[in-house]
């Protein structure tokens, strides 16, 4: 079995915890590779609602082996309080561990994300303020504590001991009230109770599953659109999101990587600022908003924020596609689109002078542009009872040809609804693309 990668094609919140949770029944490893609990996945299952922020999505699969890897950033607080939550659910969770690389999220990191935040007056990034951002930039400037660093009290201390100035500075640089430094090391006792048994070195466990060609998931975070180089910047996560760093965040080969799955909403959301060119506003954006069951509306799984909604925007899926290099497309939330009369697809961005650019450009000239759509037919539905491709309308069917036809990959899978069994998963020749037309 291949190693999968499933990422983010937009701007987040795709459903990759519902794709994650279907394909992990044949895992034997899932893997976070990127970001933190800033992420919001929300899964639906016989355990109940769950929006899972840090542990992967294979945690309900009994046997399957959960990886939080190297290259994410880990709130132990937070990492505890899910842990307990899905045992209270009756989640075996004895599967979960943390790599000693990962990053470790501290409160003066949401401290500092709380105070840049204000800071930028009316201006925000629309950050989620879980200090993720912090968290990456102390990783580059190699003032960062390390999952592995709880395991060893005096390089702990030792380490500390070195950035402890940087770390208050900055925090009074901002007007905050920096912790002290017998607190950071209780604190990480604390932590060091808690976690020790779960944190390990990824890599003889990974070597050896490769070895046996076992089936390895690797999970994204967020979309392509917020990644740290070739998404929105600066309204951007900290960390790439693209599948060129899910080797580097799990700790194996690139090209180990056979399968990379692109999930992608039927329609744009996004939460957070930033250009969104397709955005809809009032009763429309109500519409996407609250299409479906109330469990998938579009409000942020993490900070509750309502998303900012519009129509499908394929110049960002190809995008996505050219730097992701997709094998095959999970599109999610179709249902949302039923009853209605067409499907705007935005091919193509204006640019004020009236040339219409195809591809995403840098984000001041983004800033400027207007939608170009194409108006496919819509379809009456109802698709969520729909269990295989024939079972959806043509409209339908021909809306998810044109996506595949666009990231120049087929659509493998349809979700639907919520529910695990909700997902369709497409042989028919009929969604693989043919040749890209936009
Ligand atoms: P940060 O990752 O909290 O620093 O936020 C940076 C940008 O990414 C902001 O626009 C956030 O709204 C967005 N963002 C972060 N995590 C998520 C998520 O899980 N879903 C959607 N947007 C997110």
């Amino acid at each position: 079995m291949p190693v999968v990668a499933v990422v983010g094609a937009l701007w987040g919140d795709e459903g990759k915890g519902h794709i994650v949770d279907y394909l992990s029944r044949t895992a034997e490893i899932v893997i976070r590779v990127q970001g933190g609990d800033n992420a919001g996945h929300t899964v639906v299952n016989e355990y109940g609602t769950f929006r899972l922020h840090l542990v992967p999505a294979g945690v309900f699969h009994p046997g399957t082996i959960c990886l939080i890897g190297a290259g994410t950033v880990v709130n132990p607080d937070t990492l505890l309080q899910e842990l307990s939550e899905l045992e209270a659910a009756g989640v075996d969770t004895g599967r979960v561990w943390i790599s000693d690389r990962a990053h470790l999220v501290f409160p003066y990191h949401r401290q500092r994300d709380e105070l840049e935040e204000r800071g930028r007056g009316d201006r925000p990034l629309g950050t989620t303020r879980r200090g993720i951002g912090p968290a990456y930039s102390d990783k580059a400037a190699r003032i960062g504590l390390r999952a592995g660093d709880l395991l060893h009290r005096d390089w702990l201390h030792r380490r500390l001991r070195q950035a402890y100035a940087a770390i208050a500075a900055r925090i009074a640089a901002l007007g905050g009230e920096p912790p002290s430094l017998e607190e950071l090391m209780d604190r990480c006792e604390g932590w060091r109770e808690r976690l020790k048994d779960r944190i390990i070195d990824t890599i003889p466990l990974l070597q050896e599953a490769l070895r046996r060609d076992a089936h390895i998931l690797l999970e994204g975070q967020l979309g392509a659109m917020r990644d740290l180089d070739w998404g929105i910047y600066p309204y951007v996560t900290s960390s790439n999101t693209l599948v060129g760093y899910a080797a580097v965040g799990a700790g194996i080969p690139p090209q180990a990587i056979r399968e990379v799955i692109g999930v992608v909403k039927a329609f744009a959301t996004a939460v957070g600022e930033g250009p969104l060119v397709t955005e809809v506003h009032g009763e429309l954006a109500e519409r996407l908003r609250r299409g479906g069951p109330p469990e998938g509306w579009e409000f942020g799984a993490t900070t509750g924020r309502p998303r900012r909604c519009g129509w499908p925007d394929a110049v960002a899926l190809r995008h996505a596609a050219w730097l992701n290099g997709f094998t095959a497309l999970a599109v999610t939330k179709l249902d949302v689109l039923d009853g209605l009369e067409e499907i705007p697809l935005c091919v193509g961005y204006r640019l004020p002078s009236g040339e219409v650019l195809t591809h995403v450009p840098d984000t001041p000239i983004l800033e400027q542009v207007s939608p170009v759509y194409e108006r496919l037919p819509g379809w009456t539905g109802p698709t969520a009872t729909a269990r295989r491709w024939e079972d959806l309308p043509e409209a339908a069917r021909a809306y998810l040809r044109r996506l595949a036809e666009i990231a120049g990959a087929p659509v493998r899978y349809v979700s639907v609804g919520p529910g695990r069994d909700q997902i369709l998963e497409v042989d028919s020749a009929e969604a693989k693309p043919g040749a890209a037309s936009l």
